[in-house]
């Protein structure tokens, strides 16, 4: 038996009969990702919450609560992250440049998206799990777009893509496909090479009266949320005012719907200057190099591992060994 109706009524409506999968009150029994998918100590068996969902993101802003989206690209960020509550979690093609050492996110392809989206896929129960489409797998036809997109929702278990773009007429075919779209425009970093670098964008009056028309015609198409990059404050306050989805803000300012970060800049695990609009919650790079020059000068001076952390012979076996060391003939006891 599950909650009653009007406990989740605010997310998206009351639903009659709950069909297996179709549910906005979840259970670990019926996790996308699989019971035995990811067991997470925090979320018992008998354990039910609140499955975000893409409708249940544009009630959160028709109700003015903030969107919290971060990025994950593996099984232990994503589950902290979901454990935290966090919203919206995505599998960025930032990872291209944060996880792969990449100098930016145009050289990761399909198959390694698909490869993180599977392990945040087991560390992810709550959040909405949305895919970021990499440079390249829908900048061709709309049908590899569409077939690019299916990968992820039947392979990887994305449950929304973002694509970068006013790619309107590939939005349509998303949503005809059954597909939840997250937009992204202002600053999309896989228009790096178009936009001369990674540039604040719609600085003039044409541009800002473009990208309003751009996001409007996402939203039309189908959209259920759209990312707002390195834009004027102003800007995006006027988009998310005229939106009936929400905007999701990063270097957009505070009026957006919600606000998302990578997660590496987050936590301090990048190596470069953070960006005038990232805030360093934790210094995790310094923890973490710390942590690894103890151990290396514990290994050196024969600190680590000690008599505790070794594992040792039954009492009957040590004696039987030190007598057969002695006579040269195993004998036990
Ligand atoms: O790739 C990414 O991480 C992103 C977000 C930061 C919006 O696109």
């Amino acid at each position: 038996m599950g909650l009653p109706c009007s406990v989740y009524y605010g997310w998206s409506g009351c639903i009659l009969g709950v069909r297996s999968g179709t549910g906005e009150l979840m259970s670990v029994n019926n996790f996308p990702g699989g019971a035995d998918g990811a067991p997470h100590g925090a979320l018992n068996a008998s354990t039910s919450f609140l499955k975000v969902t893409m409708p249940a993101l544009t009630e959160m802003k028709r109700q003015g609560k903030a969107i919290c989206a971060l990025t994950a690209y593996d099984y232990s960020s994503a589950r902290l992250a979901d454990e935290a509550g966090i919203d919206l979690i995505l599998v960025g093609d930032s990872l291209a440049m944060v996880v792969l050492g990449h100098d930016n996110t145009l050289a990761v392809n399909v198959d390694e998206m698909l490869h993180h989206t599977r392990a945040v896929r087991r560390g992810v129960r709550r959040a909405l799990l949305v895919a970021d489409m990499p440079f390249g797998s829908y900048h061709g036809t709309v049908d590899e777009g569409v077939a690019n997109a299916i990968r992820f929702v039947k392979e990887a278990g994305a449950e929304a893509v973002k694509i970068e773009g006013a790619r309107v007429e590939l939005v349509r075919a998303l949503i005809e496909a059954e597909i939840p779209v997250v937009g992204h425009l202002g600053l999309t970093p896989q228009s790096l090479h178009r936009m001369g670098g990674y540039r604040v964008q719609a600085r003039t009056a044409d541009a800002v009266l473009k990208l309003r028309a751009d996001a409007q015609a996402l939203a039309e198409a189908g959209a259920g949320a759209l990312v707002l990059e390195g834009v004027p404050r102003e800007v995006a306050a006027a988009i998310t005012a005229e939106l009936p989805i929400p905007t999701i803000g990063i270097g957009a300012g505070p009026d957006c719907d919600g606000q998302i970060l990578v997660f590496h800049d987050l936590v301090g695990l990048t190596f470069a200057p953070a960006a005038k609009f990232v805030r360093r919650y934790a210094d995790a790079g310094a923890v973490i190099r710390s942590a690894i020059e103890e151990y290396h000068e514990d290994v050196e001076r024969r600190a680590f591992p000690s008599d505790e952390e070794s594992y040792h012979l039954p009492e009957p076996e040590r004696r039987a060994l030190e007598v057969t060391e002695k006579t040269g003939t195993l004998k036990k006891d």
